[in-house]
């Protein structure tokens, strides 16, 4: 009943409530006479995200083989408006002029995931040098402008060939992606420093594996269950391998969980059961066997058949940072056709929803950053994602003033900054993200970035949040009001 409590706790200390309503705050001694600022340390890192197949595009050049984005997209009506990955925004070839902008707004780091299938055309095997040579490029590029490289070793885009070896639901990957991260490391390591493992293993086991509406396609609980653990496992052996290779380079290893707050809809006391079930296939099934060595009581009977002798010492790693992906809370209910019996309902009245109709509740990334504290040891955490698609349309000038997007931020980093206050030892943020770009079944409608990218031309125009932004970086804080 842990979690009930802390749920509990956070509603009578106020937690529940606007961000702004228990927010402290101090001034910045670069705050403008009239302006109070939310003041980060000086060594806060601030960054941007992005992932492979959401913004590269080239998708055949210097040896890439496909990968399972590059079918599901390709098969009919699994992708908004039939839209894929073949150009996005041609990273591929732009990345100096995004490496540019980047500096440009100051960022001093950029998370970017590494195309396994750029590297591994087949999956497995020796390294394509060819599609190694762009992350090198890339690499150069970023520390060229003072902008450390972040790679994340894997978001999503797998190698067709291994899907068509059964991909995640084959305990043998935890093998190639071992193998894999090596190779990456081996090229880029001496440059690179702060390595991430996976993007969210439990939305791709969910919506990849379960549901089937992102690739592979693939569902079923069972497929859920296998990919989630072999995915676990993967990590732990990687980490491992990469703890073991990286004696003396200065390397700090961690990986990205999606941590979303689950809330039963109708309050604490109604669809209890429900919210616990979610909160385990969505949140804990991959947060638990990392911190905790194990799996969450709820879904033991499912894992079971899985775990091998020896697999939750190999999955419990240690690890130097753990990057969280924030985006709202999740409110859920009994549903019988849900993947486990469970489905999303509304959020409280008059929360606001983003284009995607997620809900905003800044105060669920405290939320959630306070429980790694109190449940978890408090790690070193970095929010590697959070950001927000709003329908937004090109003003007269080209310029895209997207308002709702600042004030996403905005609200959601105050929070964080309340975290910080209390302890939490958060050290950095990545706003998700860089450019508008494809997401994912949703394709381009979606537009979640700092910089447009016309679809036409590919010409970059910076929104308001891209200036908005830099002056945050620049001040080392937030406006704690507009
Ligand atoms: C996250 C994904 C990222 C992007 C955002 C909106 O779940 O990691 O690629 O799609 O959501």
């Amino acid at each position: 009943m842990r979690r009930r409590s802390f749920l509990k706790a956070a509603a009578a200390t106020g937690l529940a409530a606007s961000a702004g309503a228990f927010l402290t705050t101090r001034r910045a001694a670069v705050a403008q006479p009239s302006e109070v600022l939310a003041a980060f340390p000086d060594k806060f890192v601030w960054g941007a995200s992005t992932s492979s197949y959401q913004i590269e595009g080239a998708v055949t050049a210097g040896g890439r083989g496909p990968s399972v984005w590059d079918t599901f997209s390709h098969s009919f009506g699994k992708v908004a408006n039939g839209d894929t990955g073949d150009v996005a925004c041609d990273h591929y070839n732009r990345y100096a002029e995004d490496v540019d902008l980047m500096a440009k707004a100051g960022m001093n780091a950029y998370r970017f995931s590494v195309a396994w299938p750029r590297v591994q055309p087949t999956g497995t095997g020796p390294a394509n040098a060819e599609g190694l040579d762009f992350y090198d490029r890339l690499t150069d590029a970023l520390l060229a402008k003072g902008i450390a490289p972040w790679p994340c070793l894997y978001h999503w885009d797998l190698p067709q060939a291994l899907q068509d070896r059964g991909g995640w639901t084959n305990r043998d990957i935890a093998g190639w992606f071992t193998d894999y991260a090596q190779l990456v490391a081996a090229r880029i390591g001496d440059r690179a420093k702060h390595w991430t493992m996976l993007n969210e293993p439990s939305v791709h086991a969910i919506f990849g594996h379960g549901l089937g509406g992102h690739a592979p396609g693939m569902t079923g609980k069972g497929n859920y269950f296998k990919a989630i653990h072999h995915q676990n496992l993967a990590q732990g052996m990687a980490l491992k391998a990469l703890r073991a290779a990286g004696g003396g380079k200065g390397w700090q290893l961690g990986t990205v969980l999606s941590l979303q707050p689950v809330w039963p809809v109708g309050g604490l006391d109604a669809n209890y059961a429900a919210s616990l079930m979610w909160d385990a296939v969505w949140n804990r099934a991959c947060l638990d066997p990392l911190l905790r060595g194990e799996y969450p009581e709820l879904l033991r009977d499912g894992f079971a058949p899985l775990v091998k002798a020896g697999d939750l010492e190999a999955i419990r790693q240690p690890i130097d940072f753990l990057g969280i992906n924030y985006y709202s809370r999740m409110h859920q209910q009994p549903d019988p056709a849900g993947l486990f019996g469970t489905g999303y309902g509304s959020p409280p009245e008059g929360t606001p929803t983003t284009g995607m109709g997620w809900p905003v509740e800044p105060d669920g990334i405290a939320e959630i950053l306070i429980e790694l504290k109190q449940e978890y040891g408090n790690p070193p955490v970095y929010v590697m994602e959070n950001g927000a698609a709003y329908p937004e349309q090109t003003g007269p000038k080209g310029f895209v003033q997207d308002n709702d997007r600042i004030s996403y931020l905005r609200r959601h980093m105050l929070a964080g900054h309340q975290a910080l206050e209390e302890g939490v030892d958060l050290r950095g943020w990545f706003v998700w993200s860089l450019l508008d770009n494809f997401e994912w079944a949703e394709g381009y409608q979606r537009r979640f970035g700092l910089i447009e990218v016309d679809r036409q031309t590919l010409e970059r125009r910076p929104k308001a949040s891209y200036h908005w932004y830099a002056d945050v970086i620049r001040k080392k804080g937030v406006p704690t009001s507009v």
